[in-house]
């Protein structure tokens, strides 16, 4: 039986990666994956801000007396970075060294917000032996005077200013709230990338009514959510270039299934592998096997896409039906 996919430019032995969580945070943890089984491993996320405030330190090491350093410590003001023990040095590191001591690809994870001041950063990335980056930009637009295009640039500029830094492939990490995520899609797909990650998750706080605190909150992920990234990859598949990443909601090989159907290159999981332990991995990978021979299939490339929009003359209409079927069929 033939797992193969690829994925950003990438050969991959199977479709299963294990996406950014803390389980590669170290060498070890990366280690653990592998063995599990994933096909490839993306590094839990080094922030923008903590680039820029290595970078101050940087600068004020070698101008002393100039208030760079003050500046660097107000760039991020309500959240202590210390928070983040890793350093963009410590990230190379183990770039590096998860690179030369597995046989899977390495993907680096970068999240930031702004398009400057950290595409260098990406050349080292790349230089530490990492095979592909993937970019989660977290941007909440709190400037009410920017426009949703202006929105959509930022991310295009960021896609190109890397593009232009680095050779490995590109994946970009997408929420799903822009008015028009098609287009979104499609100005990234031209733009270079070589890879869309749907969807990215957000963690919205919660309000204690108690203490009059914001409280935040991370709950692992439910097979629920998987059904807006499910429905855009079907949507997306065999009309943009660039491969698709499926992350949300994988519980059990059936999602993984459903979202291989749909049209993902490749499948990512995080919460079922914080519950249930690296090994799951292969769990996922049999259950996947198992449905494939039941029903056929030799090829991973035999079963992608197939209830993709993709033959649908006018998806639009399709959606809007299946919607109101969905309304009646509560009756
Ligand atoms: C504890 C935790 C840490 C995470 N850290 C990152 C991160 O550093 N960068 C990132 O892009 N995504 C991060 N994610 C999001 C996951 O990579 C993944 O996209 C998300 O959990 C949805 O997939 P799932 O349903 O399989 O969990 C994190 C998720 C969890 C639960």
């Amino acid at each position: 039986m033939d797992l193969q996919t690829r994925y950003m430019g990438l050969e991959l032995k199977h479709p299963l990666i294990a996406s950014a969580s803390p389980l590669s945070e170290s060498l070890d943890g990366i280690r653990r994956l592998e063995d599990g089984g994933a096909a490839a491993v993306v590094l839990f996320s080094l922030f923008e801000e903590q680039i820029h405030q290595e970078q101050s330190m940087l600068v004020d090491a070698l101008d002393q007396g100039a208030d760079s350093f003050a500046e660097s410590l107000s760039f991020f003001p309500s959240l202590d970075l210390g928070d983040f023990a890793t350093t963009p040095h410590d990230y190379l590191n183990l770039v590096r060294r998860a690179a030369e001591s597995t046989e899977i690809p390495i993907i680096a994870s970068l999240n930031c917000i702004t398009s400057e001041g950290w595409s260098d950063y990406a050349q080292q990335i790349e230089q530490a032996g990492a095979q592909g980056i993937e970019l989660n930009i977290f941007a909440i637009e709190t400037d009410f005077s920017m426009t949703g295009q202006q929105a959509e640039q930022r991310y295009v500029e960021s896609l190109k200013l890397v593009k232009q830094a680095v050779s490995i492939p590109i994946a970009m990490k997408l929420s799903p709230f822009f008015s028009a995520f098609g287009h979104m899609a499609q100005q990234l797909d031209e733009a270079g990338a070589d890879a869309l990650v749907l969807f990215n998750r957000f963690y919205r706080p919660d309000l204690n009514i108690d203490t009059l605190q914001v409280l935040p909150t991370l709950t692992l992920s439910h097979t629920s959510e998987m059904r807006l990234p499910l429905q855009w990859i079907a949507l997306l598949h065999g009309k943009i270039r660039a491969s698709l990443g499926a992350t949300r909601g994988v519980e059990t090989s059936a999602e993984v299934i459903k979202y291989l159907l749909a049209g993902a290159d490749a499948v990512m999981t995080t919460s079922a592998l914080l519950r249930q332990g690296p090994a799951y991995l292969a769990e996922l990978l049999t259950g996947l096997e198992s449905w494939m021979e039941a029903h056929g299939f030799e090829s991973i490339r035999a079963l992608r896409g197939l209830l993709s929009h993709a033959q649908v003359p006018d998806p639009r209409l399709l959606e809007r039906a299946n919607y109101i079927k969905t309304l009646e069929s509560y009756r």
